[in-house]
C-alpha cells in the first residue's frame, strides 16, 4: 500500500491547518512533521506546541508522523507523545542506546520509527530491524526542504526491501527527501511505501492536486512489474 506522507515543513506557517486539510482532501494518510533543533542538524523549526495544535485541527485518524532530528530525543520523547505524536521516528546517529530509545517510544504506545541518513549503511539497523514499525530512509541529508533526491540511495531502499522479504518482518519503508513526480516511481519501484513530500505537495501550485498526482503516480508504479 502506497501512502503520501506530506511534509509541512513546506507548508505556509501562518495556514497550517487549512494547508494540511487540503493535503489530506488530495489523499494524504499521514502528516509529517520535521523537528530540528539547529545542532543535529543545521535549521530550527518547530516543537511539541505546533503538534498539540495540529493534532486539534485534523481528524484522529490521519496519524502525525514526527521525525526528530534532534540531539538527546530522549529528553524530548514525553513532550511530544503527550502532544498528540502518532509516530515518532528517531535518527539512528543521535542515538547511543538505540534500542532503549525505541523501547521508549513503544512504551508511549506510539509507532516507533528509525531514520538513517544518506551516509549511514542499512547494517547499523541489523539489530532493530524487529522491533521498529519503520525505517525512514532519507534521500537528502536532512535539514532543509526543496533539496534534490541523491540518486544513490535508491540502492539503499533496495537493500532494505530485500532483507524485509528475506527476515518477514511487518516494519514499513518510508523515504523522505526531494521526492518529485519525477522520481516517485522510481522510489516506489525501489521498495518505498510511505513517501514523504514537502517542496512537492506545498512548493507551488494546489495542494490537494499535487498531493492526489504524486499518490496516483506512486500507486501506479507500484502495480507496474519490472
Ligand atoms: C529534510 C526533511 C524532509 C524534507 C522533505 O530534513 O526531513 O522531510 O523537508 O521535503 P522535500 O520533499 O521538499 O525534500
Ligand atoms: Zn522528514
Amino acid at each position: 500500500m502506497i501512502q503520501i506522507a506530506p511534509s509541512i515543513l513546506s507548508a505556509d506557517f501562518a495556514r497550517l491547518a487549512a494547508c494540511a486539510k487540503e493535503a489530506i482532501e488530495g489523499g494524504a494518510a499521514l502528516l509529517h512533521v520535521d523537528v530540528m533543533d539547529g545542532h543535529f542538524v543545521p535549521n530550527i523549526t518547530i516543537g511539541p506546541p505546533v503538534v498539540a495544535s495540529l493534532r486539534k485541527a485534523v481528524a484522529s485518524e490521519i496519524p502525525l508522523d514526527c521525525h526528530l532530528m534532534i540531539e538527546n530525543p530522549d529528553q524530548y520523547i514525553p513532550a511530544f507523545a503527550d502532544a498528540g505524536a502518532d509516530w515518532i521516528s528517531v535518527h539512528q546517529e543521535t542515538c547511543i542506546h538505540l534500542h532503549r530509545t525505541l523501547q521508549h517510544i513503544k512504551s508511549r504506545g506510539l509507532q516507533a520509527g528509525v531514520v538513517i541518513n544518506p551516509a549511514t549503511p542499512i547494517g547499523t539497523l541489523t539489530e532493530v530491524l524487529d522491533m521498529v514499525d519503520y525505517v525512514l530512509v532519507m534521500t537528502v541529508n536532512p535539514g532543509f526542504g526543496g533539496q534534490k533526491f541523491i540518486p544513490s540511495c535508491l540502492e539503499k531502499i533496495r537493500k532494505l526491501a530485500a532483507i524485509k522479504s528475506t527476515i518477514g518482518t511487518g516494519f514499513k519503508i518510508e523515504v523522505d527527501g526531494g521526492i518529485s513526480l519525477d522520481n516517485v516511481a522510481e522510489v516506489v519501484r525501489a521498495g518505498g511505501e510511505i513517501l514523504v513530500a514537502g517542496n512537492a505537495v506545498f512548493g507551488s501550485g494546489d495542494v490537494k492536486t499535487n498531493t492526489e498526482r504524486l499518490l496516483l503516480r506512486g500507486r501506479e508504479a507500484s502495480l507496474v512489474q519490472v
